[in-house]
């Protein structure tokens, strides 16, 4: 199974994900076996003895909180927001405008506020805006993605200390495990997926392999 396919609507990328990361494929299959809100420990890898094999399979967990829709609704490969689970077009239609905050007169912020509108259903944090172009994480692979958050060029400069501070306590991707009105939150914890994140790094921060297409 893949996770690449441009050719795919949103809905079959979603699923393909959900049944990647719940472990049918892509996980070695002596893992714990864990419940779509849970996310497995760095201690589930203890026993992958190789350490870049250890690396690459705690990337490969952390991509279910990083396609979960809660995040990728945000991270599009095009110039407009998805929502909900199954990566619905934005309604009403928005677009990215020139610094990724909206277009004068329907900025993100005009209806996106610092917090969650439980009335109103609109969901809000802090810094409420689209990830920019080169940060896109729909239609692409569990490769593409984490060479991508490792490239200076395309995460904003970031170290990968920086991006472990910024996956553990960022509020906007707090947001994830907080989106308000019923919306199903990213697996575990911010804390729990920063140390996923973590643990990752310190184990050199290998990339899952490009799958065969
Ligand atoms: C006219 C008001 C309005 C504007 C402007 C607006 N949004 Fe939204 N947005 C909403 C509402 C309302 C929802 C909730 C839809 C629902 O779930 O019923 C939403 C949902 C979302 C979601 C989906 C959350 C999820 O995971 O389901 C994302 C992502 C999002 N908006 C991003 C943006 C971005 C980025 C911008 C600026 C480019 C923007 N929005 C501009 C009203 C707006
Ligand atoms: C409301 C939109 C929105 C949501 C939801 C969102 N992001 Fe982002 N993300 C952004 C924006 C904007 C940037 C660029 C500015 C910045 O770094 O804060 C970004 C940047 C990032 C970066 C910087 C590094 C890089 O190269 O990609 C990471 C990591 C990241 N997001 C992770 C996440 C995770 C994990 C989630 C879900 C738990 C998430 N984001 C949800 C808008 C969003």
């Amino acid at each position: 199974m893949t996770l690449r396919g441009h050719a795919l609507p949103a809905s079959v990328l979603v699923a393909a994900c959900i049944a990647a990361c719940a472990g049918a494929s892509g996980t070695p299959p002596s893992l714990r076996a864990v419940g779509p809100g849970e996310l497995r420990t760095p201690a589930d890898f203890a026993g992958i003895e190789d350490r870049e094999e250890r690396s690459r399979a705690m990337f490969t967990e952390a991509t279910r909180v990083i396609f979960h829709p809660r995040c990728i609704n945000c991270h599009p490969n095009g110039d407009s927001p998805t929502q909900r689970d199954n990566l619905e077009k934005h309604d009403p239609p928005v677009f990215r405008g020139p610094s990724d905050h909206g277009v004068v007169g329907l900025e993100c912020t005009s209806c996106h506020q610092d917090t969650n509108l439980e009335l109103a259903r609109v969901p809000g944090a802090p810094k409420w805006a689209l990830a920019p172009l080169k940060m896109a994480w729909q239609g692409r692979s569990a490769h593409d993605v984490c060479e991508q958050i490792k490239d200076k060029d395309r995460n904003d400069n970031k170290s990968l200390e920086q991006i472990v501070d910024h996956m553990t306590n960022d509020p906007l991707v707090a947001w994830g495990w907080n989106p308000g009105h019923g919306r199903t939150p990213a697996p575990a914890t911010q804390k729990e997926f920063g140390a996923l994140i973590a643990a990752w790094v310190e184990s050199g921060a290998a990339c899952p392999l490009e799958e065969k297409k």
